[in-house]
């Protein structure tokens, strides 16, 4: 087991690496006032969980809405929730996403923490005091910056999550080391059939080294001014694909990520070789890497990211294998790259 500190401007957050579910309550100041989790993972781990008072959302990214939020508060005066309560999250980014942004909004803030259930959640969405919900089909549209108390990793949850989510999760983990960590490359590109066996140390490691690579973008940048934004590498054209195909988050980030390589290596940034190891290694882990739809509904899509400044695009892109770039891109140019990266 092992934990990183993140000390921030919006305050003091631990991420558990390897700490089991069944020790949450060790992380609570006194009892859980109330536990927020979805169906899936009720299902799976309610047995375990330290509370009476429990808050089941439904699943999947559909729920991700004021509407939820607001039932949530609701639940919470129903329950007497207070400031000085204490609310937990258990559940994948969607769990911790709504969760956050009800704590953090309700009578102007109450504590809360996480336990984060999927791959993905671990290694980034739990991660970095970003909560919000969707608004009106722009995603993340509406939050706060608020940083969790904790965050507990347990591996040992991910053996009920569909493997099409284990996938997801190594997206963001390719992500991270493709920015920052050409060693955590390296060792996926060694270690990806451990990996996908999902072997305890294999997996403990790469999140580890991922929620360490977040933690200190995020640290230096917390409010998102600068440097994290290379944190949204893949993710202009991946949020666009995902909107557009209904592939799950991970799934559509990996998609985007090839493409901003591509765009890369069409501005002569990264050579081929180092392109062709970023496709490899998306495809060992079972990730797309195409998605065929036309290139001006792909920029039609990207037009509703909210990251866009009036015509321009701060894309993320790759210098090397493990380093990135934050650059400005017009729509204009844009239009003209992705219809050769889409035909080619
Ligand atoms: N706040 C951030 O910084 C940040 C970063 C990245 C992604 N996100 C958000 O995270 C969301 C995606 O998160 P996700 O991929 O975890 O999706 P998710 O929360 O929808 O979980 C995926 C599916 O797995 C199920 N599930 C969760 N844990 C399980 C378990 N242990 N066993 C069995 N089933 C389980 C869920 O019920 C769901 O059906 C997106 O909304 C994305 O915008 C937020």
């Amino acid at each position: 087991m092992r934990s990183l500190e993140i000390h921030g401007k919006l305050g003091d957050s631990v991420v558990v690496v390897g700490e089991r579910l069944e020790n949450l309550s060790k992380y609570l100041p006194g009892e859980a006032d109330v536990i927020v989790t979805d169906t899936n993972v009720a299902n799976c781990y309610r047995h375990a969980f330290p509370s009476h008072n429990l808050i089941t959302i439904g699943v999947g990214e559909g729920i991700k809405t004021l509407e939820t939020v607001e039932k949530l508060y609701r639940d919470f005066l129903m329950l007497g929730i207070q400031r000085s309560s204490f609310i937990v999250g258990i559940g994948g980014g969607v769990v911790c996403d709504i969760t956050g942004f009800a704590a953090s909004t309700y009578l102007r803030g109450v504590r809360f923490g996480f336990v984060s259930t999927t791959l993905l959640s671990q290694v980034d969405a739990s991660v970095g005091g970003k909560n919000g919900v969707n608004f009106l089909g722009y995603k993340n549209m509406v939050g706060v910056f608020s940083q969790p108390e904790f965050v507990i990793c347990d591996h040992r949850l991910l053996g009920t999550l569909p493997f099409e989510e284990v996938l997801s999760g190594f997206g963001e983990i390719i992500k991270h080391a493709a920015i920052e960590d050409p060693a955590l490359f390296e060792y996926m590109e060694k270690n990806t059939k451990n990996l996908l066996d999902l072997d305890p140390t294999a997996i403990e490691k790469v999140v580890f080294d991922s929620v360490t690579i977040k933690a200190g973008v995020v640290n230096r940048d917390e409010l998102e001014t600068g440097e994290r934004r290379k944190l949204n590498f893949g993710h202009s054209f991946g949020h666009a694909v995902e909107k557009m195909s209904g592939l799950p988050h991970g799934q559509a980030v990996a998609i985007g990520m090839l493409m901003a390589a591509e765009l890369s290596k069409r501005r002569g940034l990264l050579s081929s070789r180092k392109l062709g190891r970023l496709k490899k290694l998306l495809r060992a882990f079972q990730l797309p890497t195409r998605f065929d739809t036309k290139p001006d509904a792909l920029i039609e899509a990207m037009k509703k990211d909210k990251k866009r400044e009036k015509d321009i695009i701060h894309f993320v892109l790759l210098e090397d294998i493990g380093r990135s770039v934050v650059t400005e891109i017009g729509l204009d140019e844009l239009q003209l790259h992705v219809q050769e990266i889409m035909s080619g």
